[in-house]
């Protein structure tokens, strides 16, 4: 039976996505909270000739969100931005969603298991861990969607792992072993369609993960894809990692590369880890691997 689900977001990276897959399995009556003005309405033109209808509604401003809630089963937020979106807004979002008689609320999460994770580390999860915390005390049914880094975007060549070609060398934190969970954004945007619309699927953390590898790992599948060897340069511990962390976030903490050194230390020391990963209740999924996109990559070059 079709449900209906209100997705705030859809203008976005993830969003977009998740619309598109939600519209695929044909179980969702979908409404996109699109506020109004938005520079980006055009990405929105397949979603509405795929049946999406449109709401306008800004999580700044919650009186017009009460508009947009009544008679839908789901809402899921894939929205990005500072306080006043990231947990105002969601929660004001979620506030409207119980007047509206909703039942289930997918906050915008989508991370390592950032309610794990410990304060003060890493801005954006502070933000996002209070926000689906307060979500949760509204007494909605809420599944936090946990899919690791996104594969397609964190985990290249640049942040985890530096490939330098000229010099042959592989850079990267740590010990190059530890391993991490990360999952390409497409994937993590199935995987959030199918769990927004499983009605039996419990309230709760659904972890997901289309890899766990290390930089390691990474640098073995470019090895083997490309047929070069890579000196393996460590930039230090991750003591020093941690230290850098500080350093950084003393000055601002909220800037892209204290949140993007946040990340990486969580993904080094597994404090924010996925456990319990949920990949086999969605069989029709098949989430691509880091060794994949590398191929991929190789034979469209
Ligand atoms: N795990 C990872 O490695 C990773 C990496 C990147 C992102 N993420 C997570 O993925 C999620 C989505 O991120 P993204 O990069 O897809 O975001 P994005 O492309 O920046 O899109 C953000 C969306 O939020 C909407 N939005 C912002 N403020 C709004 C407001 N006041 N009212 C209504 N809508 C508003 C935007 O609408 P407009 O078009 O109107 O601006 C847009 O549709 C976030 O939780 C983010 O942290 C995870």
């Amino acid at each position: 039976m079709t449900q209906t689900v209100l997705l705030a977001g859809a203008t976005g990276m993830l969003g977009g996505r998740i619309a598109h897959h939600l519209l695929t399995t044909g179980e969702a009556d979908l409404r996109l909270l699109v506020r109004p003005g938005g520079a980006r309405r055009e990405q929105l033109a397949p979603l509405l000739a795929a049946g999406a209808t449109v709401v306008p509604g800004d999580l700044t401003d919650p009186a017009s969100l009460d508009a947009s809630t009544g008679g839908v089963d789901v809402v899921v937020s894939a929205v990005q931005g500072g306080r006043d979106v990231v947990v105002d807004g969601q929660v004001a979002l979620a506030e409207a969603a119980v007047r509206g008689g909703v039942r289930r609320y997918l906050p915008s999460d989508f991370a390592l298991d950032l309610y794990a994770a410990p304060p003060g580390e890493v801005s954006s999860y502070d933000l996002r861990r209070e926000a689906g915390l307060r979500i949760q005390g509204t007494g909605l049914e809420v599944v936090h969607v946990l899919n690791g880094a996104f594969l397609d975007l964190f985990v290249q060549p640049r942040g985890v792992l530096d490939l330098d070609d000229a010099a042959g060398t592989a850079t990267f934190w740590g010990e190059g072993t530890e391993r991490f969970e990360a999952t390409t954004v497409e994937d993590t945007a199935h995987y959030a369609a199918l769990a927004a619309l499983d009605r039996d699927l419990p309230p709760g953390k659904l972890a997901v993960a289309g890899d766990r590898l290390s930089a390691l790992d990474m640098v073995a599948v470019h090895e083997r894809v490309t047929g070069r060897r890579y000196r393996q340069v460590s930039r230090g511990g991750v003591t020093e990692l941690e230290a850098l962390v500080h350093r950084v976030r003393a000055g601002d903490p909220d800037s892209p590369q204290a949140v993007v050194l946040g990340y990486l230390l969580h993904m080094l020391t597994g404090r924010a880890a996925l456990t319990d990963l949920a990949n086999d209740r969605y069989p029709q999924v098949r989430p691509r691997r880091y060794a994949e996109l590398v191929e991929g990559a190789r034979s469209a070059a």
